[in-house]
């Protein structure tokens, strides 16, 4: 399945379940000096999490474009590397304001996944923060996933903040395993592994929390729904490819790449070939980050953009 429809699929998926298609904001949050960059598709609904805003929906379905380079979300030095680290990506995400959580929000990544772009069930595998009961219960009453691929994981992986302040709350990850020749062969290797077998490729938070500069967590108004979902890793499943430069959102940049350096990308056989692939992801970064009015400079967001 080509990107285009899978971007076209998600929204209208949700479309057609009451949430209303917001656009993708741009890359420089408005009015927030807490972020660098929109580094989720959740950033332009901070206010309404909140309740300091409000808008005329309490559902939304966005395709948000984003960049994970400076800040706490920081992928730079990923890119390349693994299969799947970008500076810029575009997610796909659902969000629900106070009106519905966790149970509808894990039937739903469950439906598009298994019966919208039939992915294979029994390679799929779910975390739940280490506490959350409650999400490891309606995982297996709803979806009948087996107990056995129903991992709990502390902070560090279950546990979502845009940033040092700010909504968050614990998450619930929906992961598929690409098999051993995918991995890195260590005896260890399992859901949670930094390499590329056990990939993420959905996150469901159940917003619950605002984190204040003094690090206090005060629960927020209503409990809301965040989900995001790389649109290069699912492209790149679809279209079974191991890593997401092999996918259609990259092929024809590294063909450019390949015209321009008459260097052969040898998917990933090669050395040069992490370059090129940063080359690719870079390109990309700079190119959304300049159209929406970033600048090189020796500060702030202009430093990161010079340095990507
Ligand atoms: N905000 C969460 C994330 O970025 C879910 O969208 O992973």
């Amino acid at each position: 399945m080509k990107s285009a429809e899978i971007r076209k699929r998600f929204l209208a998926y949700f479309q057609k379940r009451g949430h209303t298609a917001v656009p993708s904001s741009g890359l420089v949050p408005k009015n927030d000096p807490t972020l660098l960059f929109t580094n989720a598709g959740m950033v332009q609904f901070k206010g309404v999490f909140l309740s300091e805003e409000t808008r005329d929906y309490t559902k939304a379905v966005s395709c948000q474009k984003c960049v994970r380079a400076g800040g706490k979300h920081n992928d730079l030095e990923n890119v390349g590397v693994t299969a799947r680290h970008h500076t810029f990506f575009e997610m796909l995400g659902n969000f629900s304001f106070g009106e519905y959580f966790k149970k509808d929000a894990i039937r739903y990544a469950w439906d598009f996944l298994i019966n919208e772009v039939n992915l294979p069930v029994d390679r799929l595998w779910v975390t739940v923060f280490e506490n959350d009961d409650e999400a490891a219960i309606i995982w297996k009453r709803e979806t009948g996933i087996p107990e056995n691929r129903i991992v709990r994981l502390g902070a560090k992986d279950n546990f979502w903040s845009m940033g040092d302040v700010g909504p968050c709350g614990p998450c619930s990850e929906i992961i598929i395993d690409q098999g051993p020749g995918a991995g890195c062969g260590r005896a260890g290797c399992a859901v949670g592994c930094d390499c590329d077998r056990f990939l993420e490729i959905w996150n469901l938070v159940f917003m619950q929390f605002n984190r204040s500069a003094s690090g206090s967590v005060t629960p927020l108004p209503r409990p809301c729904i965040d989900t995001g979902m790389g649109l290069e890793r699912l492209s790149a499943v679809l279209q079974g490819k191991l890593t997401n430069y092999d996918s259609d959102l990259f092929t024809p940049i590294i063909e450019a790449i390949e015209d321009l350096t008459a260097v052969k990308y040898a998917g990933g056989q090669n050395p040069l070939d992490v370059s090129i692939r940063a080359v690719a992801d870079h390109a990309r970064a700079i190119t959304f980050l300049i159209t929406d009015g970033v600048l090189p400079s020796n500060e702030g967001r202009g430093y990161v953009l010079r340095r990507i």
